[in-house]
């Protein structure tokens, strides 16, 4: 596995949750939601800092939302939109990418 793909290993991620990963050398969060993949770069518009300082996933229950560890923003999981929290109406930067042979590649 070069840095510019993740491994089967998360394909097989847990679904409703998500995880820090490093690719190309960014930050990212890879989320998974009913099945479907999202990825989004590791910082929160609020303050600019990564999301999950304690580690862990930053999906609720539902898959729906992600949550910040800093100052609790709430953000879409399918499209990055801040719904809740210090930075309402700003969004997650959202990451383009390719799922090919098991493998996720950036675009
Ligand atoms: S840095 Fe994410 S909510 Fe403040």
């Amino acid at each position: 596995m070069n840095d510019s793909e993740i491994g089967p290993t998360l394909l097989s991620m847990p679904d409703n949750s998500s995880q820090s990963v490093t690719l190309e050398g960014r930050s990212l969060i890879l989320a998974k939601r009913r099945g479907d993949f999202f990825l989004f770069e590791n910082n929160c518009p609020h303050a600019n800092e990564t999301m999950d300082p304690l580690g862990g996933s930053l999906s609720d229950e539902s898959g729906d939302l992600l949550r910040c560890q800093r100052h609790g923003a709430e953000f879409l999981t399918d499209t990055g939109e801040c719904v809740a929290g210090p930075c309402m109406g700003e969004s997650l930067t959202p990451i383009a990418f390719t799922i090919a042979g098991g493998q996720i590649y950036l675009d």
